[in-house]
């Protein structure tokens, strides 16, 4: 399926559901949090314009930038990991997959992300990471292990809009003098990650 307008207006329903279940939730980590439609938008675009092969998502919820980027993977002939920790969320994202035909290029992964990145050997063209933040810091190590030095692409969502909670990981990555940085004001706020 290239990126056609019924995928287009099933992804502005979701999102709206998303949107009203998320209003109705007093608690944080009830909330879905799903990634703004511009990011989702860019960073399906990064995906295209880059022909990313292998994909991995840290932070699926109910896997609404999960089929965007899937969308772009499925025209780049690549695949996406999703990780997550709810099996709940997991399996309402793979519903979701189903329906709209992108599940075949998704592997959903159900647990704690460090387990996967701890063990993961896999080199990636592209990684978005939208989990919790207070654990960017322990994944950085695996991260710069598994991104691919020439042309693999670290995406971070909510550097902006909780930038408090980000910025002794941002000021990490910043020192090391292996990587170039940028921060995109897209969104919640993207940071993005290159090798030099
Ligand atoms: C901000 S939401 C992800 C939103 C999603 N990327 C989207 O745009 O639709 C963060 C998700 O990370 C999950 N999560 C939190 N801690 C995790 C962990 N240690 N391992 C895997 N997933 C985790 C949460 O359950 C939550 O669904």
């Amino acid at each position: 399926m290239s990126m056609s307008e019924t995928f287009q207006n099933r992804m502005r329903d979701l999102y709206q559901s998303f949107i009203k279940f998320d209003a109705l939730q007093s608690n944080r980590i009830q909330r879905y949090r799903n990634i703004e439609p511009d990011s989702a938008l860019f960073l399906a675009m990064q995906i295209r314009m880059q022909q990313s092969k292998s994909v991995l998502e840290i932070g699926t919820s109910t896997g609404y930038s999960t089929l965007w980027l899937a969308n772009a993977v499925q025209i780049s002939s690549g695949r996406i990991t999703t990780l997550e920790i709810d099996p709940a969320r997991t399996q309402q994202a793979q519903q979701y997959a189903q329906e709209l035909e992108l599940d075949g290029v998704i592997d959903f992964w159900v647990g704690d992300a460090q387990a996967f990145l701890e063990s993961d050997e896999q080199q990636y063209d592209f990684i978005l990471l939208d989990a919790e933040r207070d654990a960017y810091i322990d994944y950085w190590p695996y991260l710069q292990k598994l991104l691919h030095p020439q042309h693999g692409v670290i995406f971070v969502d909510n550097v902006i809009s909780h930038a408090g909670e980000v910025k002794q990981f941002i000021e990490i990555v910043k020192s090391d003098a292996r990587f170039m940085t940028m921060t995109l004001s897209i969104g919640a706020g993207l940071f993005m990650i290159c090798y030099k």
